[in-house]
């Protein structure tokens, strides 16, 4: 009842801004709505300008606008589609239950797919909040959600208490993150994602902040990037991949992503494995999350995430890879404040991983808020 009292109160897609008084911001709130509801779209999208990947909050220091660039989504200007799959699709909604009036937030908006399928179960007088660190994904799927109740915004669900609090809005009642990279960013050819990819090894999920992990590897030692390799990648054969890559970095300064999965095939003899999996992926796979602070931000949403549920909110976790999966599965049981709803992941049937090959690996698991006795 409350959540719908909010939305009654406060349009969806609006300005805010800290320094403003009530008064401006809530007459700035009716305009931008206004030409938002004249453009026939509800679905607004946000920069959120946070000043740090992980760790201290994004409110700290200068001004700070949650939504200053707000701009209606463009019409008649062509977007590409996207071509990412949303997986697990039926499950995520039989375990966040979204009904109508209620506001629940996708914290890795990616394709849009997600967001989509609950802003049409909360309906008009709910809203869903879409996150995703990569502007380009909230460009994309701002054509998707164009007339749902969905505003986007460019940030960290890590930062969602803080997002929460700029937003207004206290509670919601469910969350959905669906970690890794979609396949947009996999199709991009300047992201690097991809082993086919010409374009410089960048592996940002947000390009606009932090290095690229060409530089990255430029001013690591065969140690740390070994270490690094073997953490993150889980790959046996880490050493020696660190070794050429560092041999390799010091005659290229900008490594792309096809040099850099050659020079990881030529460094390795071929095992059972590189039948299976290209001899890069566990090498990529660990330099995605180190260049994106991966499992440390996942680490801290999962601290900080209960504290925006509602009593019997839920959080449901998408996961691709053993690494994410264990910390979600020792948060949801050892942690105070979850209590695991699934016992065992939830992992797609037969049907979608032959329509949908990426969700061969994919394992849900969903927890709900454990309030202290
Ligand atoms: C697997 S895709 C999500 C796909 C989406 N569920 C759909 O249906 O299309 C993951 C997305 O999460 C984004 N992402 C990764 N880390 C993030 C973070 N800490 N905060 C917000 N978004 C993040 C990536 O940029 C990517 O777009």
């Amino acid at each position: 009842m409350i959540f719908s009292n909010f939305l009654k109160s406060t349009p969806i897609g609006a300005v805010t801004r800290r320094s403003k008084s009530n008064g401006e911001m809530a007459g700035e709130m009716a305009g931008e709505m206004a030409l938002a509801r004249a453009a026939g779209e509800h679905a607004v999208w946000t920069r959120y300008p946070f000043n740090r990947i992980m760790g201290s909050s994004p409110l700290q220091g200068q001004p700070y606008f949650l939504s200053p660039t707000s701009a209606p989504l463009r019409r008649g200007q062509p977007m590409a589609e996207s071509c990412h799959l949303p997986v697990l699709v039926a499950e995520v909604l039989e375990w966040l239950r979204p009904e109508p009036g209620q506001i629940f937030v996708d914290g890795t908006v990616g394709g849009g797919g997600h967001t989509q399928l609950l802003a049409q179960r909360v309906g008009g007088d709910g809203l869903v909040l879409g996150l995703d660190r990569d502007p380009a994904a909230l460009d994309r799927a701002g054509g998707r959600v164009a007339g749902l109740p969905v505003r986007l915004i460019h940030g960290s669900y890590a930062d969602l208490p803080e997002i929460l609090a700029e937003q207004r809005i206290t509670k919601v009642h469910g969350i959905l993150l669906d970690l890794g990279l979609s396949s947009d960013q996999l199709a991009d050819p300047d992201r690097g994602f991809s082993f086919h990819s010409d374009g410089p090894l960048d592996l940002r999920f947000d390009p606009t902040r932090g290095e690229p992990a060409w530089r990255m590897m430029q001013r690591l030692s065969v140690e740390h990037l070994a270490n690094l390799i073997f953490e993150y990648g889980e790959e046996r054969r880490s050493r020696r991949i660190a070794r050429a890559l560092v041999e390799a970095c010091r005659t290229k300064q900008r490594l792309t992503a096809t040099e850099t999965a050659e020079i990881i095939r030529r460094a390795v003899p071929p095992s059972r494995d590189s039948v299976r999996i290209h001899p890069a992926t566990r090498t990529f796979q660990a330099l995605r999350i180190a260049i994106n602070g991966e499992l440390t931000i996942l680490d801290t949403a999962l601290r900080r995430l209960s504290s925006c549920l509602t009593p019997d909110g839920r959080l449901a976790v998408i996961s691709f890879h053993s690494l994410e999966d264990r910390a979600v599965k020792d948060a949801f049981r050892h942690r105070e404040e979850w209590q695991a709803l699934t016992r065992k992941p939830i992992v797609p049937g037969s049907a979608e991983v032959d329509e949908n090959p990426r969700s061969r690996s994919a394992k849900l698991r969903v927890a709900t808020r454990r309030i202290p006795t």
